[in-house]
């Protein structure tokens, strides 16, 4: 044998096999590519809880929690956004991007090293005016815009929306949410979902559930009864999973009859997943819980935005068989769903260039849509064309576009009301608006936001000499005054200053009104507000007053559009405005009481004392509490005029006894002079039974199309027995009693139109439910008066 051919041979087979045996070992599964069981079987356990524990949150302050140092060198994709979820490149798993929020995509305006151009975002209006549309074609409008700028920055889950309840005029938050009602709060929230989505990008149904205040947000219990969380807190949420399919579901910050809702498996998986059929992933609310492994036990899939302890706290209980890999699994699996849905992993280009033009126009739409027209007497607005108006009161000059914390956003201006006016041909007077602007921006530079996020001190008004205001009186055909307000994370507004108007507000209303009212001139006051404010004590000195929440960043255009009367008042309250703090049913027990003799819960160090929050309204919440008590309110809920007028026909039914389905229908006339859209609502009262029900309440609603004058549209209602039903806590079940329910066609909850009687010849169980999140003691509730 040629030694040299065989030395030569075995140079060529070396490699070979060498080749073969790197051939012969698995390749990893590539998620996507491989069943997904084999990627989970494939991961370590410190891999799947890296895909568990997020990451991308970073606190500049002593004392805030750790982040783990390797998290810190892997670059942002999206800078600025709320966080991200951990790559795991071995197996084809990319990394994804959370960003807030529920008033426009929350990112950084601009980023290192790039001064050339910026980054900033549609700044909407908030969620409040949203729901005061009543059109939940606006909510998917808004929502499909939004959902185009998230694709289009990077952004893979939206932090939106928010949907709990209105349960107190001064929650701190409710700006960011819709209602008193959940089936508005439940519908908006379904509609935004479908919007965004549509665009292939993600959301998160917050916070879950029943967190309905700021105070002590990390350590507060809210204890209630099994009624009210069913029929109130946790309806809206299970319209909104129902008929939205969100991505993911956000688990809030407080504790739900002695529970951390992230860490309650009634909640996470009795009642979302088996009750409700939800498939998508749950997340944490931001450093919420105090037990990671609890929280993934739970059915809370993944632990924003992450932290080290939790990340040996899973592993360790991994490996000791604390955690089960079952438990474990299904968070995975779950989180790979997530991954597998993003346009992340998709590859979807993205070329940091939304549609801000096409976006404002949404957002001005939106807003001119869901402002309510409160008072409008002898005929004050529309205001004639091209006139002088005397414009007063800070927001005027600096609006304020939404709130603060995460639900705000970099937007890349704010359209004054002084702006809007000009833009719709009125001139605004020149003297009063330097006056104005010097000072506002004086008094910001003395009253900073004290650090980002956090909510903006009010400046208070500027006082005004009397001769000054009757020059002004003299000049100008009209005067405007807006009343501005801001709040936002972590602290609930408070009645004194806030919801009530403070003393030199009250002081300029009352003397500038005196002063063009002298002159035979109106005054009309625009209240630019994110929550409900005080109006009874003051209202009848002023000629009109529209409510135009915090209105996005085209929010002076809206107004104005309203104002001048190119688009008729057509929003209505989804929130009630008591006459006085003390008529709303919480108000005793608003934001709760501490517990002084009480252990920490959490060692976060954002947390306070235990407190506890006990919900004793029970259902009488808002108009529940109104119309069952007899207290009357400033504005009902679902009030507000329009420049036109709507007749109602009778209702009719399509049958007079319930069957799976009803159709209720009505028919809607403009008898006006303007097209306007009306906003016709259906109530339900129940019979006595067993159960005690509120008085009324809402079981439909509709808005029509743009009504020419003497046009008229016929809207038709669909209900089921499922609309009528009341959680019985006796046997867990929803329950439609018999008797005789009275359907109330009505333009808001006390302006009944007409009226039809549905009998419910027998009691029907419509569905079984469990025993879930039960409080631990009996409560106290309210009980209404005897029927
Ligand atoms: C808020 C969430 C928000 C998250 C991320 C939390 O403080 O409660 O609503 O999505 O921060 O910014």
């Amino acid at each position: 044998m040629n030694t040299r051919s065989t030395r030569g041979l075995w140079f060529a087979v070396v490699p070979l096999a060498v080749a073969a045996v790197v051939r012969a070992q698995p390749a990893d599964p590539q998620l996507g590519k491989s069943p997904l069981a084999d990627v989970v079987a494939a991961m370590t356990t410190e891999e799947k809880v890296k895909l568990l524990v997020g990451m991308g949150m970073k606190l500049d302050f002593p004392g805030a929690p750790p982040i783990d140092p390797e998290d810190e060198k892997v670059p942002e994709k999206v800078p600025g956004a709320a966080g991200r979820t951990h790559a795991i490149p071995r197996l084809g798993i990319p990394s994804l991007t959370f960003a807030d929020g529920p008033a426009g995509v929350r990112i950084a305006p601009k980023r290192n090293g790039d001064e050339s151009r910026s980054y900033h975002a549609t700044g909407f209006p908030v969620a409040t005016l949203l729901a005061s549309t009543w059109d939940t074609k606006v909510l998917e409008d808004v929502g499909a815009a939004f959902g185009a700028e998230a694709a289009e920055y990077g952004v893979d889950v939206l932090l939106a929306p928010g949907l709990n309840i209105h349960r107190n005029p001064l929650g701190g938050r409710n700006f960011e949410y819709y209602s008193e009602d959940p089936l508005v709060s439940g519908k908006m929230a379904a509609a935004f979902v479908r919007g965004v989505q549509a665009k292939g990008v993600g959301t998160s149904l917050k916070h879950f559930a029943v967190n309905n205040q700021e105070f002590n947000r990390l350590q507060s219990n809210s204890i209630l009864g099994e009624r009210a969380l069913r029929e109130i807190y946790l309806r809206a949420f299970a319209i909104a999973v129902k008929e939205g399919a969100p991505w993911t579901v956000m688990s809030s910050y407080n504790l739900v009859n002695g529970t951390y809702t992230s860490q309650s498996r009634d909640l996470l998986t009795t009642i979302l997943r088996d009750e409700w059929g939800y498939g998508g992933v749950v997340m944490s609310d931001w450093f919420a819980g105090s037990d990671a492994v609890a929280q993934v036990r739970a059915g809370n899939d993944i632990i924003m935005p992450g932290l080290p302890v939790q990340t040996s706290a899973l592993v360790a209980a991994a490996g000791s068989g604390a955690l089960t890999s079952a438990d474990l699994d299904r968070a995975v699996e779950r989180a790979l769903g997530l991954v597998l849905q993003s346009p992340t992993f998709k590859g979807r280009a993205y070329f940091d260039q939304p549609d801000l033009w096409g976006h404002a126009q949404v957002a001005r739409r939106a807003a001119a849509d869901g402002m309510v027209l409160l008072k409008n007497a002898g005929g004050a607005l529309p205001l004639a064309p091209a006139r002088q108006v005397a414009l007063f009161g800070n927001a005027s000059y600096q609006l304020f576009a939404g709130g603060t914390g995460s639900g705000d956003v970099n937007k890349v201006h704010v359209v004054s009301l002084a702006e809007g006016l000009a833009g719709a041909g009125y001139s605004v007077d020149a003297g009063l608006k330097e006056a104005y602007v010097k000072y506002v921006a004086e008094q910001r530079a003395k009253n900073p936001q004290p650090m980002w996020f956090l909510p903006l001190p009010p400046i208070p008004e500027m006082t005004m000499a009397p001769d000054l205001l009757a020059q002004q009186a003299t000049r100008a055909d009209v005067a405007i005054l807006t009343l501005g307000r801001s709040s936002g994370e972590f602290s609930d507004r408070k009645v004194e200053d806030d919801f009530a108007l403070t003393a030199i507000e009250r002081s300029l209303l009352t003397d500038l009104t005196a002063a063009f009212h002298a002159k035979g001139k109106k005054v009309i006051v625009v209240l630019n507000v994110g929550g409900v404010v005080e109006v009874a004590s003051w209202r009848d000195s002023v000629d009109a007053i529209l409510l135009a929440w915090q209105p996005g960043q085209e929010g002076g255009h809206a107004i104005a559009d309203l104002l001048r009367g190119s688009v008729s008042p057509s929003g209505r309250l989804a929130t009630t405005f008591p006459v006085r703090y003390e008529d709303v049913p919480s108000a005793k027990n608003f934001p709760g009481r501490e517990l002084p003799d009480a252990k920490p819960l959490s060692d976060s160090p954002f947390a306070g004392k235990p407190t506890e929050v006990v919900y004793e309204e029970g259902l009488y919440v808002g108009y529940r509490h109104h119309d069952t008590f007899g207290v009357a309110p400033a504005y009902e809920f679902g009030y507000g005029l329009s420049y036109a007028d709507f007749t109602y026909g009778p209702p009719r039914t399509s049958a007079t006894t319930l069957a799976d389905e009803v159709a209720v229908s009505v028919t809607v006339t403009n008898a006006g002079k303007v097209p306007c859209r009306a906003v016709p609502q259906l109530y339900a009262g129940a019979p006595r039974g067993k159960l005690e029900r509120p008085r009324s309440e809402l079981k439909a609603f509709a808005k029509t199309r743009l009504l020419q004058p003497g046009e008229s549209e016929e809207v038709t209602f669909t209900l089921g027995p499922s609309d009528f039903a009341a959680f019985d806590p006796a046997r867990s079940s929803w329950v439609v009693e018999p008797g005789t329910y009275e359907l109330r066609l009505g333009a808001s909850s006390r302006d009944i139109k007409g009226t039809a009687r549905l009998e419910v010849p027998t009691e029907r169980v419509v569905a079984a439910a469990h025993r879930a999140l039960a409080p631990q003691a009996s409560i106290r509730e309210m009980k209404p008066p005897k029927r």
